[in-house]
């Protein structure tokens, strides 16, 4: 467990500030996530939760909805922040999310105590499905019609 330092310092308060505003009354897990765009700026996001629970949604995926919002389609650096050790790592649709964009995201995967471990996305989802392999499946069809 290595202590976030560097590129993590105002990520860290970023992610750490924003799950304090997790919306989690049937869990009680408050997440917390920030972003950094390629651009520099901070994109901070909690998770939502909701009575009809598949309705939920994970910090890191409203991280992303916020940055896009803003017209930002590149990522560098992310932190999550939960509680408990070791600190819990994105859900599978977090990380497919993630893959839209930046495959060579770094994340930091952290807990209130700062106890954490950086790990490549691409670690964390080898072998993405992209939608690149969605454009070629599209062209092959329309050369056959
Ligand atoms: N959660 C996240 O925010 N991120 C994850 O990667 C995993 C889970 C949230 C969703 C839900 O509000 C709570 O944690 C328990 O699953």
């Amino acid at each position: 467990m290595t202590r976030g330092a560097g590129p993590w310092r105002e990520l860290e308060v970023a992610a750490r500030a924003v799950r304090s505003r997790a919306y989690a009354p049937y869990s009680g897990y408050r997440v917390g996530a920030a972003l950094r765009a390629s651009s520099g700026r901070i994109f901070a996001a909690c998770n939502v939760e909701n009575a009809s629970f598949g309705l939920c949604i994970c910090a890191e995926r409203s991280a992303v909805a916020a940055a896009v919002a803003a017209g930002e389609h590149a990522f560098t650096h992310l932190v999550v922040m939960s509680d408990g050790a070791p600190p819990a790592s994105p859900c599978g649709m977090c990380r497919q999310t993630l893959a839209e964009f930046s495959t060579s995201l770094t994340i930091r995967i952290t807990n209130v105590l700062g106890e954490g471990d950086e790990v490549s996305l691409r670690e964390l989802l080898p072998l993405a499905f992209d939608g690149q392999k969605l454009k070629r499946t599209n062209s092959a069809r329309k050369r056959r019609t």
